[in-house]
């Protein structure tokens, strides 16, 4: 069966640190959460799945392509990539040149660039902020910039890295809304986060990361009632309630 991803036994080690035996697929149209506690190793996997590291053995496909380096330019133009610090991520001198940076690449026609860019900077909600230097916006505004970007791409694949972190609440209930959205436009979502609620309530499954190997790995709805699991991600009842209780708000 095809899937989105497809991580095959790979291996992988900085000094210190190593990655083992990691298997693990997106399946189509899936939105799964990748948890772990801080260090277990998920921006180092999402660094692999970018072909950004390289794995000391395995393999991994994206619909059934392999990463190689003859075929990352290609793959990358399916998997649009959240870095966790959007800092990372911005480098034009304004927003919406930022965003018109990989449209442009892709070569389409100056109408069609700007379409992309508008419509992405409608979706996250920056509309008015087109000429912003991108060094001035706050966390929450880099981010969803950063999103623009990506999502401008049009890829068949999310990769977000803890997307919801250092954002303020009414951010990360837009966040949640931005992604349902491109989820709606059929994209497959793996993201990740050390945080029950995002687990519970916008993931069909979750893989739990530990020690850089993968203990535990199932649908959502089992997944709470795991010990492995439960010990491995924060509880975050405050966030919880805030959000259950403002639901109306951004659920419409
Ligand atoms: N460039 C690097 N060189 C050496 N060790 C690294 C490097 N990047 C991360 N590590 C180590 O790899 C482990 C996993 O890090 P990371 O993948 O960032 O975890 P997470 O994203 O789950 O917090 C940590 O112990 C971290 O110190
Ligand atoms: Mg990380």
């Amino acid at each position: 069966m095809t899937c989105a991803i497809d991580v095959d036994h790979v291996f992988f080690r900085y000094d210190e640190f190593k990655m083992e035996d990691i298997k693990l697929q997106l399946h189509i149209g899936e939105q799964k959460a990748l948890a772990g506690l801080n260090g277990s190793g998920k921006t180092t996997l999402f660094k692999l799945l970018l072909g950004l590291l390289e794995p000391d053995s395995g393999d991994i496909y994206i619909f059934d392509k392999k990463l190689t380096k003859d075929t990352l330019w290609e793959i990358r133009q399916d998997v649009g990539f959240l870095f966790q610090n959007p800092d990372d991520q911005l480098f034009a001198p304004t927003v919406w040149e930022d965003v018109a940076f990989g449209p442009r690449n892709l070569g389409l026609t100056k109408e069609e660039v700007e379409d992309r860019v508008e419509w992405a900077l409608d979706r996250v909600g920056m509309s008015n902020f087109f000429n912003r230097p991108v060094n001035q916006m706050s966390h929450g505004q880099a981010k969803r910039v950063a999103l623009a970007g990506i999502i401008a791409m049009r890829p068949s694949i999310l990769v977000l890295d803890e997307p919801f972190s250092g954002l303020d609440f009414k951010m990360v209930t837009n966040m949640i809304d931005i992604i349902q959205k491109l989820r709606q436009d059929g994209a497959s979502i793996l993201f990740t986060t050390h945080n029950s609620f995002f687990i519970e309530n916008w993931s069909d499954s979750v893989a739990v990361i530990k020690e850089g190997r993968i203990v535990y790995d199932g649908p959502t709805k089992d997944a709470m009632r795991s010990k492995v699991v439960t010990e491995n991600v924060g509880d975050w009842g405050r966030l919880k309630q805030q959000i259950l209780s403002s639901r109306s708000t951004f659920l419409e």
